[in-house]
C-alpha cells in the first residue's frame, strides 16, 4: 500500500524531528491496535528512547491483562512495563455514576500514573521522559473537538474520548499522536506494513475508559465488573467460535443497574439484566447493530444464564448509530 507507506515515511520524520536526540518517550499500550500500531511506529523512529507502559485499572476485559502482556513479550518484542493501578482506579470511581465524569477521572488518573512512570524512568535514565504518545485517530478528534471550520461547536461534543478530551490541562507530557489523521482501516494497513502480528490488527476496537462505560451507572457496586467479564468473554468467545469475529466491529456486553425477577432451577430469583451489542461500521462514526442468526443468540444466552451467576435475563441491542452510539455510555 503506497500510501500508507508514505504515511509511515513522513510521521518517522515528524517524530525523529520532534524529539530530540537525549530525550525520551513513553507509550501507554492498552493492548489495542492503536496504541500498539503508534509504539510499532514510534519504535522505529527513535528505537529504545520509547518506554511503553501497561496500565491494569481494573476496568479490562477478562484475562486482558495476561493476554496481552504475553503477547508483547512474544510477539512485538516491545519492552513493556505492567503497573496494576486497579485499586487506585476503582476508589476513585466509588459512587460515580455520571459518563463524562468517568472519563474524566479515568483519564486523570491515567495521567498520574504516566507522570509517575516518567519520574521512576528519570531515576534509571537521568532525564526525564517529555513526551507521551497516545493512538488517538481522526474520528476520536472529530467526535471529541469538532475541527474550526467544520461547522460544529463544542457542545456538539458527542463524549470526551479520554484519548482527546479527557487530558487534564495541567499535563506536563507533550503529545505525539501519530495517528490523528489516520481511520481505522488505515491504521490497520500501516500496522501491517510495521509487520505488527494480524491477531493485534483485528482485534476489535476497545474504549479507553473500558468496562466503565459498559456498567451503567457506578461500577463499584456489588460484583458487577466480575459478572459483565464473564458474560462478555462467554459472547465473544461464541462469536469467535462461529467464525463471526472479523465481520463484526465491535462486540461487548454492558452491565445494567437494574435487576428483573426469573426462575432457575424451580427458585424464584431477582439477578441482573445484561444487555449483548455487536455492530458493523465504517470508522466508529456510523454504525448498524449486526444481525445474528437465531441458533447462535439461543445458545449464548443459554450459556450466560446457566455460567454466570447473578444473571437470569439477557437482552439485545438492535439500535443504530444514530440515534445510539456505541458504548452506552
Ligand atoms: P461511541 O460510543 O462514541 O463510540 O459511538 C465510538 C467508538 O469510540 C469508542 N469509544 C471510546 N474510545 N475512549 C476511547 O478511547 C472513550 O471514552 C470512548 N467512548 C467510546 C467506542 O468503543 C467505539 O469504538
Amino acid at each position: 500500500d503506497w500510501k500508507m507507506q508514505d504515511v509511515l515515511e513522513e510521521e518517522v520524520k515528524v517524530i525523529k524531528g520532534m524529539v530530540g536526540p537525549d530525550e525520551h518517550v513513553i507509550c501507554a499500550l492498552s493492548g489495542g491496535v492503536d496504541s500498539t500500531v503508534a509504539a510499532t511506529l514510534v519504535h522505529k523512529a527513535i528505537g529504545d528512547r520509547l518506554h511503553c507502559v501497561f496500565v491494569d485499572n481494573g476496568l479490562l476485559r477478562y484475562k486482558e491483562r495476561e493476554r496481552v502482556m504475553s503477547t508483547f513479550e512474544s510477539e512485538l518484542h516491545l519492552p513493556v512495563t505492567c503497573v496494576d493501578a486497579s485499586e487506585q482506579f476503582l476508589n476513585k470511581l466509588k459512587g460515580v455514576k455520571d459518563p463524562e465524569m468517568k472519563r474524566k477521572i479515568i483519564g486523570h488518573e491515567f495521567i498520574c500514573i504516566f507522570d509517575q512512570f516518567a519520574t521512576e524512568l528519570e531515576k534509571i535514565l537521568g532525564n526525564k521522559p517529555t513526551f507521551l504518545v497516545q493512538g488517538t485517530l481522526y474520528p476520536d478528534v472529530i467526535e471529541s473537538c469538532p475541527p474550526p471550520g467544520s461547522g460544529m461547536t463544542h457542545s456538539h461534543t458527542i463524549k470526551s474520548h479520554h484519548n482527546v478530551g479527557g487530558l487534564p490541562k495541567d499535563m506536563k507530557l507533550k503529545l505525539i499522536e501519530p495517528l490523528k489523521f489516520l481511520f481505522k482501516d488505515e491504521v490497520r494497513k500501516l500496522g501491517c506494513i510495521l509487520n505488527v502480528p494480524e491477531s493485534f490488527l483485528k482485534r476489535h476496537p476497545f474504549p479507553g475508559p473500558g468496562l466503565a462505560v459498559r456498567v451503567l451507572g457506578d461500577v463499584t457496586e456489588g460484583n458487577a465488573l466480575e459478572i459483565l467479564r464473564q458474560v462478555d468473554e462467554i459472547f465473544i468467545q461464541a462469536i469467535k467460535e462461529a467464525g463471526l469475529y472479523d465481520s463484526i466491529w465491535q462486540a461487548f456486553a454492558v452491565f445494567l443497574p437494574v435487576q428483573s425477577v426469573g426462575v432457575q432451577g424451580d427458585q424464584r430469583t431477582h439477578s441482573h439484566v445484561v444487555a449483548l451489542r455487536a455492530i458493523t461500521s465504517e470508522d466508529g462514526m456510523t454504525a448498524d447493530w449486526y444481525y445474528f442468526d437465531h441458533k447462535f443468540l439461543i445458545d449464548v444466552v443459554r450459556k450466560i444464564c446457566n455460567n454466570v451467576r447473578g444473571v437470569n435475563r439477557v437482552c439485545q441491542d438492535i439500535t443504530s448509530k444514530p440515534p445510539a452510539t456505541v458504548e452506552w455510555e
